[in-house]
């Protein structure tokens, strides 16, 4: 697992839309060969989406043969409604790229039979050739996509609870309010993320200093299902300074010093 260690948040956001773009660029994707992506919601990809909408206007990167899988969407939500992940990415990304609507795929939350839909979430993935790349954040509590502490690390697209923690995180979407925020999601599991060929976190701010430090010194927990990428064969994992403040020093030094060129 690579960590790479930026300055700041901005930083961080450059070198990942850089690297996703030559990502693509060299997969050189066609119709019948298209780049399948795995795409998070959140505050911490706002800037990447926005580097590569940059870089999309600038002709460095087309999205026009790339598919797309998010991790997650909350469930009993209209894909319109303000905060769900449909919309989300209607607004910060796929409305500002030439991505083919019928190319992008998010689990639906008001599907009728939940679990059919996330067994048809997993079969799509399958049949598009699974994931290239996936690029995820991390919750404060050291989830990736919706699986909290405690999810089996071999799990699949599935309905999760969401523990007090991420609905107090994500109430500042939702008026402040904790209630509002659905109390279960469809997501993806440990296990789909671990499917993909490669794997890019973005983890940045003070408040996910403590699952970084899990993921990077523990070992591999179900407790921090970030930790999970230590058995992941090509996982990079893009922080800043704030995140990487619980890190011990000799921890960053080594880092530092073995991305010294990729940074
Ligand atoms: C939600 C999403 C995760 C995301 C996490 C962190 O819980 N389901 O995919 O990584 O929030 O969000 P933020 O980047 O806003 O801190």
């Amino acid at each position: 697992m690579r960590l790479l260690i930026h300055r700041n948040y901005e930083k961080a956001c450059a070198w990942i839309g850089d690297y996703i773009t030559k990502r693509i660029r060299d997969f050189n994707p066609q119709k019948e060969n298209p780049f399948v992506i795995g795409l998070p919601t959140g505050s911490s990809p706002l800037g990447v989406y926005r580097e590569l909408i940059k870089k999309h206007k600038n002709g460095e990167v087309s999205f026009a043969n790339v598919i797309s899988f998010n991790m997650d969407e909350y469930a009993g939500l209209p894909p319109d409604h303000p905060q769900s992940y449909a919309r989300f990415m209607k607004d910060n990304f796929f409305g500002s790229v030439d991505i083919d609507p019928k190319n992008t795929h998010i689990p639906n939350g008001l599907a009728p039979d939940l679990a059919k839909e996330c067994l048809a979430y997993e079969e799509a993935i399958r049949a598009g050739g699974g994931i290239e790349l996936f690029l995820g954040g991390v919750g404060s509590d050291g989830h990736i996509a919706f699986n909290e502490p405690g999810s089996s690390l071999a799990s699949r697209t599935r309905i999760k609870t969401l523990t007090p923690e991420t609905r107090r995180d994500n109430a500042r979407f939702f008026g402040g309010d904790e209630s509002k925020v659905p109390a279960t999601a469809l997501t993806v599991g440990v296990g789909t993320v671990m499917d993909a060929r490669e794997v890019v976190i973005i983890a940045c701010g003070r408040n996910k200093a403590p699952a970084l430090r899990a993921a990077v010194e523990g070992g591999v927990s179900h407790w921090c299902p970030l930790s999970c990428l230590q058995m992941h064969p090509k996982a990079i994992i893009v922080c800043d300074e704030d995140a990487a403040g619980a890190l011990r020093a000799s921890t960053v030094k080594y880092f530092k010093d073995i991305e010294r060129d990729a940074i």
